[in-house]
Formats: C-alpha cells, structure tokens, sequence
C-alpha cells in the first residue's frame, strides 16, 4: 500500500516534469551545446575523418544519445539539434542535404539521422538527464534539387503537405536585403537548391503549420525551437506559430542593427533570438576592435529589447567562419567562451568550438566533431565545464541571478568585467584581448563587499576583497577571470585546492597551497552555517 502510494508520487513528478512545456522563463536558465546530427557522431563510433565536408558524413541520433556525457559533462543542460523532418535525397552542385534544412515531407524523419524510435530514445535520454532538447525547424521554403535553369521548374508533388504551386510564391530570387518584403517572399539563393518560398501569408499555410509543429511538439516532448531564417517568413506568421508550438521558440534574425533585431521581441513576434547584435562587436573586438563597442551594444540591446535574458549569446554557429579561423590564440578563444557562458542570455556553444576547430565558412565550419577524438583534456572544453558549472551553481544558488541586471565594472579597447547576480551568488568576470602574448600587470575590480573572501574559479587562486569591496586581477598571458564568493563554491567541487592570488601566474598553473589558512576559514564558515 504504502510502496504504492510512492509509486504514484514518483509517477506524478516524473510526469508533470514531462508534460510542463518549457517556456522563455525555463530556458533562460539552460546553457545550450548546438550541434549537426551528421557530425557529431556516428551510431558505430567509428571516427574516421576522411568525409567530405558537402557531403554526409553519417552522424546519427544514437550516436548522440552515445555520447551525450561529453555534453553534459561540460555543465550543457539542453542540446539544440538539427532540423529531423524528412528531406530530398539528391545530391546537389551546394552537396548534400546533410544539414536537414531541405525539407521535403514535414510528417516524416529524416532517415539517414535514424528511426523513429531512435530519435524518441534521445528524447528519453535528454530528459532522463533533466536536458532539454531544442529542434531545429524550417518555416520559409521546402527545397528541391534543380538544373540551375532559371526560372526552377519545381514538381510541387513532391512536397507534404503543401503539394500544389498555390502554396508557395511565385518565383522571384532575393536580391534586395534591404527590402523587407524581398527578402519575406522572393526565394534565397536559387543555386543547386530551390528554395521554394512558402506563402505564409495564406491562412491554410498558417493554419497547417501550426497544427503540424503542435503534433510535432507533442508527439516527441520536443522542448524549444529554433526557426530557421524567421527573417524571412512575414511578421504575422511568427506569433501564431510560437502559439501553437506551445514552447520556447527562438528565431534567426542575421543583423547587427538593434532596432531591426529587438522587433521582434518588442512586437511579441519571437520570444528570443541568437544574439547577433553581440555577435559582430565580439568578434571584432578580438580581431582589432574594442570592448567598449561590446559594452555598448550590450547596453543598446538592453533598452532596445524588451528580455535580453532571452536571447543566445554566442561566438560561433554552422552558419559563421570558427573564432579560430580569424585567430587562432588559445587565450583570446577562452575570453570569447567565457563572455557566451557568462555574459546575460542563454549560452550558446556550437560543436567544435570546445575543440578550438578552425574551419572557415560553410560548409569547412561543419566539421565531424569525431576528428577530436571527443578529447575531454582538451583546454576549451575544461574551461566551458568550469564555466557553466559557475553559472549553473549561481542559478541554483539565487532564483535572482537569471534576472539580475549585470553591471558594467570596467570596459576598455581592452578589458571588458562585468557583475552580474546577486550578492552572495555574484559572478564578477573580466575578459581581455591581450592575447597569450599577454603582459603581466594588476587591475582592480570591484562586485564585492569589503574584506570578502573570494576565489578565481579558472585559476584556483584565493583573494580577499579590499576595504571598498575590490578584488587585484592578476592579469598574464590574456588569460580570462572569473571571481566568486568562496562560500558559494561549497558543495561544487569547483576548486579543490586553492593557493594565493598573485602577479605572473597563468591560469590552472596549480602551485603550493599557500592560501591553505584561507580555505581552511571558508571550509569552518561553511561547517558553521550547515550545522546552524
Ligand atoms: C513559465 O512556466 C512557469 C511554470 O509553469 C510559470 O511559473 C512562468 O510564469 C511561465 N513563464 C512565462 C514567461 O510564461
Ligand atoms: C540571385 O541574387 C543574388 C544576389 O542577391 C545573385 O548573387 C545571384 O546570382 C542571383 N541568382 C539568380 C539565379 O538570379
Ligand atoms: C521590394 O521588393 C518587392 C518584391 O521584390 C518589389 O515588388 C518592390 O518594388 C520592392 N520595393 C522597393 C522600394 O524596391
Ligand atoms: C503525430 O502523431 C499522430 C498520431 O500518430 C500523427 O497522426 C501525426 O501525423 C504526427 N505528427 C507529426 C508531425 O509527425
Ligand atoms: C515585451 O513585448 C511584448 C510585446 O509587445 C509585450 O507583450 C511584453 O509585455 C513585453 N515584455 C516586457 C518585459 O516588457
Ligand atoms: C585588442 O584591442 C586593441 C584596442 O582596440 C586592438 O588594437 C588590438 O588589435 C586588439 N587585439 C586583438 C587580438 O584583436
Ligand atoms: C587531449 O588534449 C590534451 C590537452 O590538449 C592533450 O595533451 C592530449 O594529448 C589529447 N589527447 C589526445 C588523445 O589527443
Ligand atoms: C575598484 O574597481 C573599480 C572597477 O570595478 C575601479 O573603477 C576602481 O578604481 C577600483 N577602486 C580602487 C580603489 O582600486
């Protein structure tokens, strides 16, 4: 009877766990691993690197139900993966559909990523793992394999559901970018590929879509979306498909102009976005230009859309050239994963990234991440766990933290430290362009109270805050910094061992525990508070 009762009480959590859909407030809290089915691994595990970048490379749903501990063994707590309905088979002279964006039938999976069991076997996995998982989905066109004659004679038959010309906009190819209703109704890049234009201004069209993404949702527990070229679809054709998915939906809206991207949250048509406002200043800002541009767009972003805690803040994706193509310094590569995990939003790593993978512009960005050999040593992965750990713990720490305003402590042309969290739970971090040519000097940053005992997570060094609250930021050899309280890293398993801060050190240069009579205070004060 009693056993019974038990059951049923953990039949009701795993259930409602399950069934309450994850909206804006939900993810804001994750921190997401992006990946390409095709190249993330294959079901045999087999890592040979010898495919063809345009072609398949045979990566599928088990293998990455196979793998999902190197996710989330870097502290990922949600997977963003590529789209899973059917698409053409054809190869093309733009290669193969390897990517899952050229859809042909909406209500059947894409076969070469697997079976229908094996894909809601990752979903069990996922969540099993209490990870989300996000799916990719294309609203703006269905694609067919074409001769390159123009206009492309597109058998309209082909498609499920919309299986008749009257669907779809007439031929025109996208030349104006700035012409909102160009880019919306004429086709992209009509190379290889037509792109039929879906015309989501017709109420079947509209009516349709979200009757299949609710199914589709509901039929795989599929946690949030992200709409592929939502710049491309009208604006009225947003909010009713995000309705009827029922979940968190982010769209890609490729700007660098505030008011162009924050429409959309402001006129309730995306809930996020990918934060590509961020995107251009960060990455120029390691390639010659300044984080006081940074800090700029961070504030503009701010007042211009209505949640930036939504949106993904990211320095790589399958659509832009690798960090490390345009320089390949480890140490600027930490300080760009350590503003995407920490910076306000959601997280947003693209596979490879943790690898420090140099492939230029698609499709060489789309590497098999087997060529890695899954290398959980490797310097960027180490960081990217230590680092969603730190985040994951403030979360867990301050119902606060996700909403808390980040202050701006200190932006240069060089320096960029932020506070964000409540005291207590704060995360003060400073990143830099110096490069690992870095030179070796001292900054002082603020966050704190006086004489708080503080720790920089990525170093393991120990500081104690001085009378206005400051800590001394050892800085050298460009390496980024991270500083909690010492209290809140209890329980973490963050920092083991600490030793004093102190000039010239790089970071995880584990030295003598010099700072042992600290530690050992934090270690009573923590024994004080759990035994009051
Ligand atoms: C999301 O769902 C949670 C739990 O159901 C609820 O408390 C919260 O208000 C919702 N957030 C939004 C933005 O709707
Ligand atoms: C379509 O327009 C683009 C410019 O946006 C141009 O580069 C391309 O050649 C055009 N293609 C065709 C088939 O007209
Ligand atoms: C914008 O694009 C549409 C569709 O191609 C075209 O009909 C219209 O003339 C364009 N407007 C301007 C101002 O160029
Ligand atoms: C969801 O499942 C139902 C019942 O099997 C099916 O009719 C529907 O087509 C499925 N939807 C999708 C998008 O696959
Ligand atoms: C964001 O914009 C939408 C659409 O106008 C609005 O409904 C919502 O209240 C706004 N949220 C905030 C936090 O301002
Ligand atoms: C760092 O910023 C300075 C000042 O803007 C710039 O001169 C330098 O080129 C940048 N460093 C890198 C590696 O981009
Ligand atoms: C994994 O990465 C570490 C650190 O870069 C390196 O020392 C080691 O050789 C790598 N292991 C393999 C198998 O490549
Ligand atoms: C404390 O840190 C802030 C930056 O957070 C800095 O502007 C200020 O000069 C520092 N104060 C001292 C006394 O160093």
């Amino acid at each position: 009877m009693r056993a019974s009762v038990l059951n049923v009480a953990a039949a009701a959590v795993a259930f409602s766990g399950l069934c309450s859909a994850a909206n804006s407030t939900e993810w804001k809290t994750r921190s997401i691993y992006q990946l390409m089915v095709d190249r993330f691994a294959r079901t045999d595990g087999s890592t040979t690197a010898d495919c063809d970048v345009s072609r398949f490379c045979d990566g599928t749903w088990t293998g990455l139900i196979n793998n999902l501990d190197y996710i989330q063994d870097m502290g990922f707590t949600a997977v963003q993966i590529s789209p899973i309905v059917k698409n053409m088979e054809e190869n093309t002279a733009v290669g193969d559909p390897y990517h899952g964006y050229w859809s042909v039938d909406n209500y059947a999976l894409n076969e070469h990523f697997g079976t229908e069991d094996d894909f809601k076997n990752l979903v069990a996995e996922l969540h099993k793992r209490d990870m989300l998982l996000m799916v990719d989905v294309v609203v703006n066109n269905f694609a067919q394999k074409f001769d390159n004659v123009i206009p492309p004679k597109v058998d309209f038959k082909e498609f499920t559901p919309f299986n008749d010309a009257k669907y779809f906009h007439p031929y025109c190819n996208v030349t104006m970018w700035e012409n909102a209703t160009d880019i919306q109704e004429c086709w992209l890049y009509p190379y290889g590929v037509a792109l039929a234009d879906l015309d989501t201004e017709r109420p079947d069209v509209v009516a349709e879509m979200g009757k299949w993404i609710k199914s589709l949702v509901s039929n795989y527990s599929i946690d949030g979306l992200r709409i592929d070229a939502a710049k491309h679809v009208n604006d009225e054709f947003l909010p009713q498909f995000v309705e009827a998915a029922g979940v968190f939906a982010w769209g890609e809206v490729l700007t660098g102009e505030t008011e162009d991207m924050c429409r959309y949250q402001l006129k309730g048509l995306l809930p996020g976005m990918p934060n590509y406002l961020n995107y251009y200043p960060l990455d120029l800002a390691f390639n010659g230009g300044s984080f006081a541009d940074v800090d700029r767009m961070r504030k503009e972003a701010r007042t211009g859309c209505n949640d930036t805690s939504v949106l993904g803040n990211f320095i790589e994706n399958h659509d832009m050239p690798r960090f490390a193509s345009k320089n390949d310094d480890i140490a600027l590569a930490k300080n760009a994963m350590t503003f995407v995990i920490l910076n306000e939003g959601i997280p947003t790593v693209y596979q490879g990234q943790e690898q420090h993978f140099k492939g230029n512009s698609t499709p060489f960005n789309r590497e098999p991440l087997w060529q890695s050999g899954y290398n959980k040593s490797a310097p960027l992965y180490q960081l990217t766990s230590t680092l969603n750990k730190v985040r994951n713990n403030a979360i867990k720490r301050s119902a606060d933290y996700i909403d808390a305003l980040p202050d701006t402590l200190w932006a240069d042309q060089n320096h960029l430290c932020i506070r964000k969290g409540p005291y207590g739970s704060q995360i003060v971090f400073c990143i830099n362009n110096k490069s690992s040519k870095g030179d070796t000097y001292s900054i002082s940053v603020g966050g704190f109270e006086p004489s708080d005992q503080v720790v920089e997570v990525l170093g393991c060094t120990t500081i104690q805050a001085d009378g206005a609250g400051n800590v001394t930021s050892y800085m050298f050899g460009g390496e980024p910094k991270v500083y909690v309280s010492s209290a809140s890293l209890k329980d973490t398993g963050l920092c083991p061992v600490t030793t004093a801060a102190g000039p010239g050190k790089a970071n995880g240069a584990m030295g003598m525990n010099v700072a042992g009579g600290l530690l050992l205070a934090a270690v009573i004060g923590w024994a004080t508070v759990f035994l009051a």
